[in-house]
């Protein structure tokens, strides 16, 4: 893969396992300059060490809070000098039916999974538009292209996801900046640990048996991030082999 990466400023939100934790391994790999949120401070510290990025490059972070959402990138801009991609990507998923009324739960993941990704472009779209450069990459699903029984509410966050990264990237044009839409299948994290309902925690159990490695994400980031600065790749959706929906 043709290096794109070397030297770029990264941010991740929800660094502190899954995808975002497979993206900072192997964004560092690549030679990134990384700065990694979430709110598990003692996971974030210890990938850092792990990865030699630094003490400062972890940053306690909830993305439901629009100012810790600032402060990182600001973190970010003010060690590095500048921010070259943020990765939306902190989200969670407590499936149930709406039957259930699991108002709560629908709350949560509208905060952290829609209002998360905006507080993410609030803080960064500034620093691009001066830069004239920068590249977002906004986590959806293949729930952000389906829906079903069980999981409307997170669909719905998936889908909001996708729609403003469209927005977004139209309105960016004239900056440099380029809008990508990652959409995961079932891939093998911590994910499914938000679910409350037992059977339903059972049903994704079983769905999740074919599940895919973290670093599938990882390299899809990698390939976007690593592409010509003249080549946008907006979408990408991908699944483990067996998966049906
Ligand atoms: N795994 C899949 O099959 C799959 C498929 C499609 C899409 N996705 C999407 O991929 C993204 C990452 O999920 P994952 O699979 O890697 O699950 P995960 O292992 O549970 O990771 C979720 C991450 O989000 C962070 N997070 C949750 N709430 C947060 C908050 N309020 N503020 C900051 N960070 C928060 C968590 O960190 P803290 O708890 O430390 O804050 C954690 O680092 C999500 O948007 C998810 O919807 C996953």
């Amino acid at each position: 893969m043709g290096n794109n990466i070397e030297g770029k400023v990264v941010v991740i939100t929800g660094a502190s396992s899954g995808l975002g934790e497979a993206a900072a391994r192997e964004l560092a790999q690549h030679g990134a300059k990384l700065v990694l949120g979430a709110r598990r401070m003692d996971r974030l510290e210890t990938l850092a060490k792990e990865l030699s990025l630094g003490k400062d490059a972890a940053v306690q972070t909830d993305v439901t809070q629009c100012a810790q959402v600032q402060r990182l990138v600001d973190h970010a801009v003010h060690s590095h000098g500048r921010i070259d991609t943020i990765i939306n990507n902190a989200g969670l998923m407590p499936q149930s039916l709406l039957e259930r009324g699991k108002v709560q739960e629908w709350d949560r993941m509208i905060d952290v999974n829609i209002k998360g990704v905006l507080y993410g472009i609030a803080a960064a779209l500034p620093y691009m538009k001066q830069q004239k450069s920068g590249h977002f990459i906004n986590v959806s699903s293949v729930a952000g292209h389906k829906v079903g029984p069980g999981f409307a509410v997170y669909a719905a966050t998936k889908h909001a996801v996708r729609a403003l990264s469209e927005g977004l990237r139209q309105e960016v044009k004239p900056y440099n900046i380029r809008t990508t839409v990652i959409s995961p299948g079932a891939v093998a994290t911590e994910l499914p640990n938000s679910i409350s309902e037992p059977d339903i925690a059972e049903k994704v159990r079983r769905a999740y048996e074919i599940a895919i490695p973290a670093e599938s994400f990882a390299r899809a980031a990698a390939f976007a991030i690593s592409q010509p600065d003249d080549v946008d790749v907006n979408e990408i959706l991908f699944r483990p082999t067996r998966q049906e929906l």
